[in-house]
């Protein structure tokens, strides 16, 4: 590989969501700096991400948050070789913060601007940290779950000679997210946001088995109907089969659940003893005295569905389109019951799989920097009138 340029550094920024984030990485390998500013307090009190706090809490933010990066690197803005931003997709006016910093910075400094799809970060998480410990490269075509709390797709992903990558997108959710579900779970429980890391925690309190989730399997689609957007970002589309994915229903049984077994009371009680605790994250071991049996049943049990759906889609999909490897990310790949479980069926079916960091499994920009690594070395670059685009696709649907 050879490029034409001084230092392979370039300056990552994310903002599509509820981060504010900005790094610096060397050459799609080495993270010099990943600064992530989080929203989660100012959220939590609104259970969810609110749009327009959002937007107002980048704009505080991204100044210092790209200063710090660029301390932490130890680098000057003159030794970048560019910079990289979050295109989409995502809330639309946060991406608009960071896609305007990034525009600015890029144009003062006369240095090129990437844009890169989230969604393709996650999955340069995995592989960035891969190539940092030396890992021999995985085989291509790899199957690629990105599961976070706004997104549950599967992608096929192969690179060309020229070292672009290219992604099929062969599964997708039809209704919630699966962090979604987490959160929306957690909600119903008392418990607080976001849910995913509480549900993770107190899962292994409680028994699996206690109450069986039926699953709407959703069937692998032989070939999808021709419906294609007129949008330049989304290549012709994919024929072969899909493994779709569907996660609102198994929370409405939750929700069944907690009526039909009179739960309605313990769930007041646990949101009030929560609250009564007062801290911002108070310890598992506090809300755990919270929970009864039942309920604790209850978590494990919808955790060891998720993931046991989540596990059956992603090796179908892997088997049906001859994967050699196995790459999961975003938000819910931090989950342990996940981590443990994928990797058993990996090692079962002598399948390569990597999972990213816990730090690098949640939004961050070091992903960004990382993914703009190969647009970089194609000269890939986004034009002035680079926007914001809420709904981005990556790659043939
Ligand atoms: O990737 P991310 O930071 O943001 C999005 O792009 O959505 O993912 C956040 C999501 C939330 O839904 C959160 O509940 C979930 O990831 N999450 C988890 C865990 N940690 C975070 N879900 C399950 N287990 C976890 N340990
Ligand atoms: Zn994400």
């Amino acid at each position: 590989m050879h490029h034409d340029s001084g230092t392979g550094l370039i300056l990552g920024i994310e903002s599509s969501c509820d981060e504010t984030a900005a790094a610096v990485v060397r050459a799609g390998s080495t993270a010099l700096s990943n600064v992530v500013a989080s929203q989660i307090s100012l959220h939590a009190n609104y259970g969810g991400v609110v749009p327009e706090l959002a937007s107002r809490e980048h704009l505080r933010n991204i100044v210092p948050v790209v200063r710090e990066a660029m301390a932490q690197a130890g680098v000057d803005f003159q030794d970048l070789d560019a910079v990289a931003v979050t295109e989409g997709p995502g809330l639309a006016g946060a991406l608009l913060v960071g896609i305007t910093y990034a525009k600015a910075l890029a144009f003062g400094l006369a240095k090129p601007l990437i844009g890169v799809n989230h969604l393709e970060g996650h999955i340069h998480a995995v592989l960035m940290e891969a190539r940092q410990r030396s890992e021999l490269a995985m085989e291509l075509p790899l199957l690629a779950l990105v599961v976070s709390g706004g997104h549950t797709h599967l992608y096929l992903a192969r690179q060309s000679g020229e070292g672009a990558w290219n992604y099929r997108n062969v599964g997708r959710t039809v209704d919630d997210a699966a962090g979604e579900a987490y959160d929306k779970v957690a909600k119903l429980l008392g418990l607080g946001y976001p849910g995913g890391p509480w549900i993770d925690a107190l899962a292994v309190r409680g028994n699996s088995r206690a109450v069986t989730f039926n699953f709407a399997q959703i069937k692998p689609r032989p070939h999808r109907e021709g419906v294609s957007m007129p949008n330049k970002k989304a290549p012709a589309s994919w024929d072969g089969p899909s493994f779709d994915f569907s996660f609102s229903g198994i929370k409405t049984a939750v929700l069944r659940y907690i009526e039909t077994q009179n739960l309605r009371e313990s769930v007041e009680a646990r949101r009030k003893g929560i609250a009564a605790l007062g801290a911002a994250k108070p310890s598992v071991e506090s809300v755990a005295g919270l929970c009864d049996v039942q309920t604790l049943d209850l978590i494990a049990s919808f955790q060891y569905a998720v993931v046991g759906n989540l596990l059956r889609q992603t090796f179908a999909a892997a088997e049906s389109l001859g994967a050699r490897g196995v790459v999961v990310s975003g938000g819910v790949a931090a989950n342990s019951e996940l981590r443990r479980r994928f990797q058993a069926e990996a090692d079962r079916r002598g399948l390569p799989i990597a999972f990213p960091s816990l730090a690098l499994s949640t939004d961050n920009a070091a992903m960004i920097a990382a993914a703009a690594w190969p647009k970089f070395l194609a000269r890939d670059f986004a034009s002035e009138e680079l926007a914001a685009t809420p709904q981005l696709r990556l790659g043939q649907t």
